[in-house]
């Protein structure tokens, strides 16, 4: 393995803005502060890599694209981008910021158009009021106070109606952002906790629904009347799952470079961070349905998504794949040791997070494969990610992930500390005390 030093002034570390500082995508930048997607990137911070990478030509990859701040970045920066998401809501909004489907100003003709006619009261919102208890999931039933609920259900429903105008998913996007804007509980990321009040950030929906849309369509049309670039730039967004194959060969280039943060092995749920908009929306209406429909392509990074026989399973894979007694497949049946052990030891019953570790690094395994395939010959890769310690056994994911993608035919150029994390669960008196960091992990394809 090439040697490893850490926080080489060539890396910067994390400007102070998105994920773990304000918690998702910035709501500054343009596209990028249509929806605020907890898991984002800070759209500065991915601007600087592709900076520091130096790039003039080509595709950038994305293999965990979220809301495509990758995209958005590579994009300003005159390069073409390609990913993929799994989560095929957020996938959606990724699709409508890189390969826009609608004009700015037909994005901002409807939005004025069902604002009127809420306003006017003569949309579907008294119809949808008498409604509400019957209709609405418990969860957005209580999110709202009666009348904001009934003005978002009355922007919703003609928006549905229309769902194959140009800009109306645009003005879904702009509802959908405008939920946790005007909901009277405690809606932050990740949990939604309806049973907690709080204020309204925005007390009138109708009017914060209408300047979403319009923020949208500045962008839109900033975008369009840029000066046409000398060359041709492209972007695709395919839902999917990165460690399957299909997926990668649906993408019609090959990249140039590849910035990408995956799940950390930390538990969060990116589907149930999404549950007020999914169910709003009407995606999903039970528990059910959002492991099937939304969770299904995810790689396996929460308790929720595991289970004693995918361990097992997952545990045999990696064995069969590695002869190794020393190389990150013994670490990681170690670690999954260790984790049962500690777990048994534990007074109170604990999730089991050994039996998402060997489905995680299995997926990171196939993932890898597929990029490093999809990669020209000098790409970089650069991947974010933080290392874990559940039940204090510390796992270092960024490490483990380097050793894995020497295996695939990388080159681990550098692991770099970007900053400490986790701080903000230091009042809870159960949780471990192990330091955490974000890293950044450097990976090359040898030409
Ligand atoms: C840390 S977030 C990345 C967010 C992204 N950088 C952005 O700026 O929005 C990880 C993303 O990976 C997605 N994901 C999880 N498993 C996946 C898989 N097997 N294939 C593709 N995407 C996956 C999750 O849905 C989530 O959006």
């Amino acid at each position: 393995m090439s040697s490893l030093h850490a926080g080489t002034a060539s890396w910067s570390s994390e400007p102070g803005s998105g994920r773990g500082r304000s918690h998702g995508t910035s709501s500054r930048e343009a596209f990028d502060r249509w929806f605020r997607y907890p898991a984002g990137f800070a759209s500065d911070y991915v601007e600087l890599l592709l900076d520091r990478l130096d790039l003039t030509d080509g595709t950038v990859i994305d293999c965990f694209a979220g809301s495509g701040v990758t995209g958005t970045a590579a994009r300003s920066r005159g390069l073409s981008f390609a990913g993929i998401e799994a989560h095929p809501a957020v996938a959606e909004l990724a699709t409508l910021k890189l390969a826009p489907t609608a004009t700015g100003q037909q994005v901002r003709a409807l939005a004025s158009e069902l604002a009127t006619k809420v306003r006017g009261g003569t949309g579907t919102r008294a119809k949808a009021g008498a409604n509400i208890g019957d209709t609405e999931p418990d969860l957005v039933r209580r999110s709202f106070s009666q009348e904001t609920l009934a003005s978002l259900i009355a922007l919703r429903d003609p928006i549905k109606q229309r769902i194959d105008e140009p800009a109306a998913l645009y003005a879904k996007w702009a509802l959908l952002a405008t939920l946790r804007d005007v909901a009277s509980v405690k809606v932050g990321w990740p949990y939604q906790r309806p049973g907690v009040a709080r204020q309204p950030r925005h007390r009138d929906p109708v009017a914060r629904f209408e300047t979403r849309a319009n923020l949208m369509a500045d962008d839109l049309e900033a975008t369009a009347g840029s000066p046409t670039p000398s060359k041709k730039i492209s972007a695709q967004v395919i839902v999917g799952d990165s460690s399957d194959p299909a997926a990668w060969s649906q993408m019609t280039e090959r990249g140039v470079a590849c910035v990408a943060s995956p799940p950390y092995l930390n538990n969060f749920d990116y589907a149930d961070a999404t549950r007020l908009e999914l169910f709003f929306w009407g995606d999903v209406s039970t528990w059910g349905d959002m492991c099937r429909e939304v969770r299904a392509d995810m790689l396996t990074a929460t308790t929720q998504q595991s289970s004693v026989g995918a361990k097992e399973t997952a545990l045999k894979e990696l064995r069969g794949r590695s002869s190794d007694s020393v190389g990150p497949v013994s670490e990681i049946v170690a670690l999954v040791d260790r984790m049962v052990e500690t777990r048994l030891k534990r007074e109170k019953r604990s999730k089991e997070y050994d039996q998402v570790a060997p489905a995680y690094f299995l997926s990171i395994w196939d993932i890898l494969e597929n990029l490093y395939r999809q990669l020209r010959e000098d790409a970089t890769a650069l991947w974010l990610i933080g290392d874990s310690a559940p039940y204090g056994v510390y796992i270092d994911t960024p490490r483990i992930i380097g050793e894995l993608a020497e295996i695939v035919g990388f080159s681990m150029m550098d692991d770099v500390r970007l900053r400490e994390r986790g701080n903000r669960w230091g009042q809870n008196a159960d949780r471990h005390k192990v330091p955490l960091t974000e890293r950044l992990i450097v990976l090359t394809k040898p030409g």
